[in-house]
């Protein structure tokens, strides 16, 4: 059995916990959460006990005796979390975003490349992303044109977030374009393939310096189409993370107002249809009351397929997507301010190519 270590026990850890007590329970997977950290002991002891599991003092003796760190701390946190868990060699999850900078996300790309790893990136475990995705690959709707992203929520240092470091530059690194929307570029890439220049403006609205709430960003990509994405925190509350994905092709526009089951629409000169997408079918085996149904499908899906895969190939493992995935976007996003601090003048994308 895989003893994971939970690092980081907040508002995300506490999903992880769920969707991989789950998962234990269900017999879905050969793993289980062992040990957890956090300097908030509560936290840590809360989900410990969930688990049976150990609730350690320190980073370093959570760690000693697993198999799998599951880094779930601040953003800023990740880097120490990451360095600590390859010095014992263990397999790693880490959240998105890698860390606040892009020299970070560097560091930590090569210390996990090579090695039995996945980041959190989960939407492109979501049904109705990987239907679009298909839907380009196969050609059959000709070839795509242009995609308009649109990604909302409300301020998130308040309502179900209950932390405030997400107003915080040194902790995240910058606003909704990097904390959130680096879901919706790594969306963009998988289906389109690698940008290739970026043109971007930022707004911050509500006054906490570096974190922009607005960023509207136009996408060239290598293969000449082209995007864009508008990303805002704005202070609806009654709207949590809220996705519009409309992707025209030759022959057929494409949309989306949910970003897990949708319904993909599609409308061609012969009309309209809506594909429901399914998530996985063991999915039934997990007893998850409605109003967390969603969230839980969505990080248990990759968490399996994860453990599944280190459970059956040990060292040589390769989790999707890959830090270098990540690191991708984070090359787009980092783009995107050179762009805006340059009032909006093109900027080319380092060269990392998403798989
Ligand atoms: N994949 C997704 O869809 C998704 C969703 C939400 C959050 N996230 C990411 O997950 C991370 C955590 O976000 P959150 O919403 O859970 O924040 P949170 O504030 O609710 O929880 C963060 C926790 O990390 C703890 N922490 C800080 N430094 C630590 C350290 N060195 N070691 C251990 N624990 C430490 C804090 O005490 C806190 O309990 C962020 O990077 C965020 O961007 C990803």
């Amino acid at each position: 059995m895989l003893r994971i270590a939970l690092i980081g026990c907040g508002h995300i850890g506490t999903v992880h916990s769920y969707a991989l007590g789950q998962l234990t329970r269900a017999d879905l997977v050969d793993a289980a959460i062992t040990s957890t950290f956090d300097p908030d002991r509560e936290r840590a002891e809360k989900i410990a006990a969930h688990h049976g599991a150990v609730a350690h003092h320190d980073l370093g003796a959570a760690l000693d005796d697993v198999d799998v760190a599951w880094i779930c701390t601040w953003t800023a946190g990740h880097a120490a979390a990451v360095a600590a868990a390859v010095e014992r060699n263990l397999a790693v999850f880490c959240e998105k975003p890698l860390a606040p900078t892009i020299e970070d996300c560097r560091a930590i790309a090569d210390q996990l490349r090579g090695r039995p790893h996945q980041v959190g990136l989960v939407l492109r475990y979501a049904p109705v992303f990987a239907a679009f995705a298909d839907a380009v690959a196969s050609g059959r709707y000709g070839r795509p044109m242009t995609m308009v992203f649109r990604d909302d929520q409300y301020f998130p240092i308040q309502g179900m977030y209950g932390s405030t470091w997400r107003g915080d530059v040194t902790k995240a690194g910058g606003g909704t374009l990097i904390e959130h929307s680096i879901h919706d570029i790594d969306v963009m890439q998988w289906v389109l393939g690698p940008a290739s220049t970026v043109r971007a403006r930022t707004a911050e609205t509500f006054g906490y310096p570096g974190i922009e709430d607005v960023a509207s960003v136009a996408v060239d990509f290598a293969s000449g189409v082209s995007g864009t994405l508008t990303s805002i925190w704005h202070q609806i509350m009654s709207r949590p993370s809220t996705r519009r994905l409309e992707l025209f092709c030759e022959d057929a526009m494409l949309w989306t107002e949910d970003d897990y089951l949708g319904p993909l629409h599609v409308e061609t000169s012969s009309g309209r249809d809506a594909i429901v997408a399914s998530p996985p079918e063991w999915i039934d085996r997990l007893t998850i009351p409605e109003v967390f149904a969603k969230s839980v499908a969505a990080y248990a899906h990759p968490s399996k397929t994860f453990l599944d895969a280190l459970t059956r190939d040990g060292a040589a493992a390769v989790g999707s997507p890959s830090v270098d995935d990540a690191l991708s976007a984070h090359e787009v996003v980092e783009a995107a301010y050179r762009s805006a601090a340059a009032d909006g003048a093109p900027q080319s994308v380092g060269s990392i190519a998403p798989r």
